[in-house]
């Protein structure tokens, strides 16, 4: 039996009383994703330092920081000294992704690949040997509150069966417009954790929501 990991993504939450966001995300859920965007690599820019520092100096459950930026080693050394426990970095971003996979390795911390709605899942048959998940976005990344795509649970399916071949530790993690409405394909798909921004932050309870997001299967 195996229960779906929840990470609410903090983009959705109230940027005026972060802690109080956090708090709750630390009572309920099992991860806390940090979303970090560079305005090159994607349209938009998120939040920087302080605020990574801010959420994961009150984090009482485990911090992962998805990287769309460009050269994101940069980074690494910096966000596992303030306990940031997972890092995942794009494939599109990262010409020597191989190297920076063991980068992020090398440090003590779990890596993730994580590709766009249009990179197919074989781009990942090799990378999976050496990734501790592969992070399967649902929404072109950039922005949170976005629809998701109906292609990608195919595509997690594909993931799956490549990961189950070549290397079954490596879990799948689906990031946009993951709800309630979809949560039961996803699952089913072979997800092993989630992502949720507006799902959870959007709701009236977002603990309930997180919960019912928690599906066994
Ligand atoms: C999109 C981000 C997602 C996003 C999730 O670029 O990677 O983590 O904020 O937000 P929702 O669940 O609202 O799509
Ligand atoms: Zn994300």
């Amino acid at each position: 039996m195996k229960k779906i990991q929840v990470a609410p993504s903090m983009l959705s939450a109230d940027f005026a009383n972060l802690a109080k966001d956090i708090e709750l995300v630390n009572q309920y859920a099992d991860i806390i994703h940090l979303d970090i965007m560079d305005g090159v690599f994607v349209p938009n820019i998120s939040y920087g330092t302080p605020v990574i520092q801010a959420v994961t100096n009150r984090a009482t459950i485990p911090v992962e920081a998805h990287l769309m930026i460009v050269e994101p080693q940069k980074f690494f050394r910096e966000y596992r000294d303030f306990g940031i426990s997972s890092i995942s970095v794009h494939y599109e971003a990262c010409v020597h992704l191989d190297r920076v996979v063991n980068q992020i390795k090398e440090l003590g911390m779990k890596a993730g690949v994580a590709i766009t709605p249009h990179t197919s899942a074989y781009n990942i048959e090799h990378i999976v040997t050496v990734a501790d998940y592969i992070l399967v976005m649902s929404v072109n990344p950039g922005y949170s509150g976005q629809k998701y795509i109906p292609y990608t649970t195919q595509k997690i399916a594909q993931v799956k069966s490549i990961i189950e071949k070549n290397n079954p530790n490596c879990l799948i993690e689906v990031d946009g417009g993951v709800g309630l409405s979809n949560i039961n394909e996803i699952a089913q798909a072979g997800a092993d954790v989630v992502v949720a921004g507006n799902a959870v932050f959007g709701a009236e309870n977002p603990a309930d929501v997180i919960r019912k997001l928690q599906v066994t299967l």
